[in-house]
């Protein structure tokens, strides 16, 4: 089981801060409530403003367009490093200590496409990239005007990087992408949102080649052995957060579902630094080789 940062001394301001934060993110959604509902009137979407599970994921699109690029930029140095190859065991270093994202990759939930430029870097492209392509696995399709409109800036229109419009649970149905084909997975921030977690993230391994690898950058549960107070105060916090964002659920196991996949050659996952005991949502990163 990954490691905890060993526990690091903490203001009473500091504590404060951590606790309300996940309050203030929640308002923050709240408040895009109101654009939301004039968006989707003035665009006619009325099936969509009647109906509460594309309200809800209609408001989240809203919602992540303003507070995604930030939370983007606050994690970019540790992506981009993850991406191409420059982690260990939760360290960056400035040279590769493992293969880049390359070949097929298959992104899961890439949202608007916040990432989509990374996999038009040289750098993480090799010598030949004739065979480079990205599914991109996004159910919702309010998001997939900027999605395309980010795949476009980054050059990977033409066939690069294909949207596959369904939720993961149905991506062997669409038969878009064949079981064992793809070099690598990458989930940033979604699988607190699908459903089904255990059965859907064994599923995904099944996309993987043998030897590809699953690039990880996820919130997960506050574990109890870390302190019962943090334990319970997310759950309280778990009581409004899906509702307000998206589906998206704070208190998962997805290091365990990862490991419970199938087999793996290594696991490399760390919590990230910065994530202390009072984090109320903290992060694994890290990948996985099948
Ligand atoms: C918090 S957003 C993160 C988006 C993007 N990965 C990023 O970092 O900007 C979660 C994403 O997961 C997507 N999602 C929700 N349910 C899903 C499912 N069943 N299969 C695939 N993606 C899903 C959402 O539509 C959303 O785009």
């Amino acid at each position: 089981m990954t490691s905890w940062n060993p526990i690091s001394p903490y203001t009473p301001i500091s504590l404060f801060w951590a606790l309300l934060g996940p309050w203030i993110f929640l308002s923050l959604s709240v408040s895009h409530i109101p654009a939301t509902v004039s968006r989707l009137y003035h665009s006619s979407s009325l099936s969509t403003l009647l109906s509460p599970s594309s309200f809800k994921s209609a408001w989240f699109g809203t919602f992540w367009a303003t507070v995604g690029p930030n939370v983007r930029d606050n994690n970019w140095a540790r992506i981009v490093a993850l991406l191409d190859g420059r982690v260990s065991a939760g360290q960056i270093s400035e040279t590769r200590v493992s293969a880049p994202v390359s070949g097929a990759v298959l992104e899961v939930g890439p949202g608007v496409g916040l990432w989509a430029g990374l996999y038009a870097e040289p750098s993480l492209r090799g010598e030949d990239s004739s065979d480079d392509s990205v599914y991109g696995v996004e159910p919702s399709t309010d998001m997939h005007p900027q999605l395309r409109a980010s795949i476009a800036k980054a050059g990977l229109d033409g066939g690069v990087y294909e949207i596959v419009p369904v939720g993961i649970e149905s991506l062997a149905s669409s038969g878009r992408v064949q079981k064992e084909s793809v070099d690598a997975i990458v989930s940033i921030l979604c699988l607190c949102s699908i459903p089904d977690p255990e059965s859907n993230i064994r599923e995904l391994y099944g996309y993987l080649k043998p030897g590809g690898r699953w690039y990880v950058f996820e919130h997960v549960k506050c574990l109890p052995q870390r302190g019962w107070g943090m334990w319970a105060y997310q759950a309280v916090v778990n009581l409004f957060w899906p509702h307000c964002l998206g589906g998206c659920e704070l208190r998962r196991d997805t290091e365990r579902s990862l490991r419970a996949a199938g087999k793996w050659k290594s696991v490399d996952l760390v919590y990230t630094e910065g994530d202390e005991w009072c984090t109320v949502c903290p992060h694994i990163f890290g990948t996985l080789t099948k």
